[in-house]
């Protein structure tokens, strides 16, 4: 099969997480060198003995924190000088609260992470993206796409991502950066067992069928379903794709 990283340098934020995780050891195996960041010291301390190998390189960084933001796109300047493909992926869900009830702090904290975490790591990678262009993936979700009542904050900040997306694709074009969002569907991972419990305290089963009959291919998304997305987005078969929204949702936003 034809390797479609070969000498792609790429930088995955939340990288020790479900998805960032997957999409890393895919792109590995197409020929990638990766770099993965992650606020989980363990977690990337765990990835980097699953996925082991020499071209993997982890950094840990909170993506809300502007200097530690700086500081790991000082490193990948270091390793990789140009940066290929920027996997702008880390995000967290929050809790599942009525908007009137919702802790203000948590609101922030959310806002902190989703939307100006992805800004961060967006304006520091530019740079490194800028003289030989390359290709921007952006972590949405449906939740980007449509409401859902008592997670307000979510939805708004994988709303507010797109506009980023598609302002970035735009300036981007004349350095040849490609911006896209994806958007997955529920996917079958540690984020949807938190969302579960919040939806149905202590009847997480039950939370899940009722997400996966709104789902018309009748079940969650798989974190290689996601990957798959990332790589195609990622690599130059969708060397004309800029700007786009991305579902990969079994159907649930059609
Ligand atoms: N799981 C789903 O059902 C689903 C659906 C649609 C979209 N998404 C989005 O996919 C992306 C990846 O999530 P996932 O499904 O792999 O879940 P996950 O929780 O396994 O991965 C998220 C990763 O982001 C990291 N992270 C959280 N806060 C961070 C911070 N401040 N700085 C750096 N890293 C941080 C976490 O440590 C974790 O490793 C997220 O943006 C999420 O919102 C997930």
């Amino acid at each position: 099969m034809k390797k479609r990283f070969e000498k792609k340098k790429v930088i995955i934020t939340g990288g020790s997480g479900g998805i960032g995780r997957e999409t890393a050891k895919q792109m590995l195996n197409e020929g990638a060198k990766v770099m993965i960041t992650d606020i989980d010291k363990d977690a990337l301390k765990e990835a980097e003995a699953e996925i082991n190998s020499d071209d993997l390189y982890v950094y840990k960084a909170d993506i809300s924190d502007e200097k530690q933001v700086k500081e790991y796109a000082e490193k990948a300047k270091e390793l990789f000088g140009h940066v290929d493909v920027f996997f702008n992926n880390a995000g967290i869900e929050g809790k599942v609260i009525p908007l009137e009830e919702y802790p203000m702090e948590l609101f922030h904290k959310l806002i902190d992470i989703n939307v100006k975490g992805t800004y961060y790591g967006l304006r520091y990678l530019w740079p490194l993206m800028k003289d030989k262009g390359g290709s921007v993936i952006i972590t949405s979700s449906v939740a980007g796409l449509t409401g859902t009542p008592n997670v307000l904050p979510y939805v708004t900040s994988k709303h507010a991502i797109i506009g980023m997306m598609r302002s970035a694709a735009l300036e981007g074009a004349q350095y040849k950066i490609r911006v896209n969002t994806i958007n997955p569907s529920p996917v079958d991972n540690r984020m949807m067992r938190s969302l579960e419990d919040g939806f149905a305290p202590g009847q997480g089963q039950a939370a899940k069928e009722n997400f996966e009959q709104s789902i018309p291919l009748g079940r969650y998304a798989t974190n290689k379903e996601v990957a798959n997305l990332a790589l195609f987005l990622g690599s130059d078969d969708s060397e004309f794709i800029t700007g786009t929204v991305n579902p990969v949702d079994g159907g649930m936003t059609a």
